[in-house]
């Protein structure tokens, strides 16, 4: 196979990054863009061992589940991949990619059920976080989401998937900042003011938490100035916010945030409970969905009676605090220090007092203490829990895991490595909480 070299194909399946596979002499070929059913002519576009990248030459026929994207900039912009492809056939093909690493990573055949759908598919995401730079001669600024595979914006004046509020404060913000002499950030040279813009918005009642990062280790009165505009300009802002981020870095907000006007927070009801969600808070970017996760892990917990329960990698202890009601005591360990101040506060308003905070690594706070649980829910990051820390977890834990994945292959190499050991997994829910995209969310229930 050589790269230009072109193909007439079926796609056969979507990979878990959202590509189509199709199988040609031998090699599994990766196609963006494509959905399961398409019949197409490809191009090859890069050759590797066992594996080539192509893009679409001509569309022959196209699959029956193929739809127009709902948004004007699906294709520039990087952020949703399958929006092309019809929605509940978005959630067969996220089930299949669960149940297929599952197989191939894990070496676990399961019948994966569908997944359960996102309460609403558009207007979800409740967190945006917009890079931010300018225009060379006019110096306008220039705010969306990175093109696919670079570090381009795509300008976007209109997002479907998120509140339309959001779109309106960063037209302002566009707008109004050469009015402050506030600049767009430029990565290459790392000068310029404006690095980001995050966006925080309750589901509950639609308030905005409104974050400017800032090029620059203090404040000035221009950036102070210009928040204090775009929060005069808005009803819906609880607050804005200034993040001070001078690190030539990826990492979108520092550690060093100040309210500028306004509160700091802004509230979210999840469940019966009360959270407050600052700008760096971990919180599930799609809230309604996720009730739908909180409520399935709570059922769980209740087929024990009044257990008790650790629940690592917390965040703000969002588990521990929707399990408690249902639990004898929860232990909540994360080992973000921010976060475990935060669950303090939102014990506090939530007057829980069975709710055990430990601000430390999930292996070492396990390592240290004798004390068994009735049930653990795990919710590590994308790459997964240490062979440590799911080691000690089996030592500390009596009856269940639950385990609450945002990677696919990663759970299926923490379940193959569980199931190695003695466990039975008794069932894999997936969720749908990032709509039109290929991410997918899975709750995994194991017996001890
Ligand atoms: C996917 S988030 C889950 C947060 C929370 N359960 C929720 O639903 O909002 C993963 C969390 O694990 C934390 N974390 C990552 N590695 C950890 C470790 N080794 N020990 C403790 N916490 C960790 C991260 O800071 C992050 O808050």
């Amino acid at each position: 196979m050589q790269t230009g070299e072109l193909y007439n194909v079926i796609v056969e399946k979507l990979s878990n990054l959202g590509t189509g596979i199709v199988r040609v002499d031998g090699f599994v070929v990766f196609i963006d863009g494509a959905c399961p059913d398409d019949k197409l002519k490809i191009k090859i576009s890069k050759v590797n061992k066992t594996f080539a990248n192509a893009e679409i030459a001509e569309i022959i026929e196209p699959s029956k589940y193929r739809i127009t994207p709902f948004c004007p900039v699906q294709r520039v912009c990087g952020a949703c991949q399958l929006q092309f492809i019809d929605y509940n056939y978005q959630l067969e093909l996220k089930r299949q990619i669960v149940q297929d690493a599952l197989h191939s990573v894990g070496g676990i055949d399961f019948d994966v059920p569908l997944t359960v759908p996102s309460p609403d598919n558009i207007k979800y995401r409740h967190k945006v976080q917009y890079p931010v730079s300018q225009t060379k001669v006019s110096k306008r600024l220039l705010a969306g989401y990175y093109k696919p595979q670079s570090h381009e914006i795509v300008n976007i004046k209109y997002c479907p998937i998120q509140p339309e509020i959001c779109d309106k404060i960063i037209e302002f913000i566009r707008e109004n900042a050469q009015k402050f002499s506030v600049s767009g950030y430029n990565e290459k040279t790392h000068t310029g003011d404006l690095r980001h813009v995050v966006l925080r918005i309750s589901t509950d009642n639609g308030r905005v938490l409104v974050t400017l990062v800032v090029n620059s280790k203090k404040s000035f009165k221009k950036f102070e100035d210009f928040a204090s505009e775009i929060y005069k300009n808005f009803d819906e802002i609880a607050g804005v916010c200034l993040n001070f981020n001078p690190k030539q870095t990826n990492v979108i907000l520092s550690e060093n945030t100040v309210c500028v006007t306004g509160q700091n927070f802004v509230e979210e009801k999840v469940l019966d409970k009360v959270f407050k969600i600052g700008a760096d808070t971990f919180f599930q970017v799609n809230p309604r969905s996720a009730e739908n996760i909180f409520a399935y892990v709570k059922d769980e917990i209740k087929k024990t009676d009044n257990p008790t329960v650790l629940d690592a990698y917390a965040g703000i202890a969002t588990f521990g605090i929707l399990v408690s009601d249902v639990s004898k005591g929860v232990v909540s360990v994360e080992f973000n220090k921010n976060s475990i101040e935060k669950a303090k506060e939102v014990l506090e308003l939530n007057n829980i007092n069975n709710v055990e905070l430990h601000a430390e690594d999930t292996a070492k706070y396990l390592k240290k203490v004798k004390r068994k649980f009735d049930i653990t829910i795990l919710d590590p990051p994308r790459k997964g829990c240490t062979k440590e820390s799911l080691d000690e977890t089996l030592k500390h834990t009596k009856e269940k895991i639950i385990y609450v994945s945002c990677n696919p292959a990663t759970l299926a190499r923490d379940l193959k490595y569980l199931t190695e050991k003695g466990c039975k997994l008794e069932s894999v829910q997936p969720f749908d909480m990032f709509c039109h995209t290929y991410h997918v969310e899975t709750v995994a229930v194991i017996e001890i």
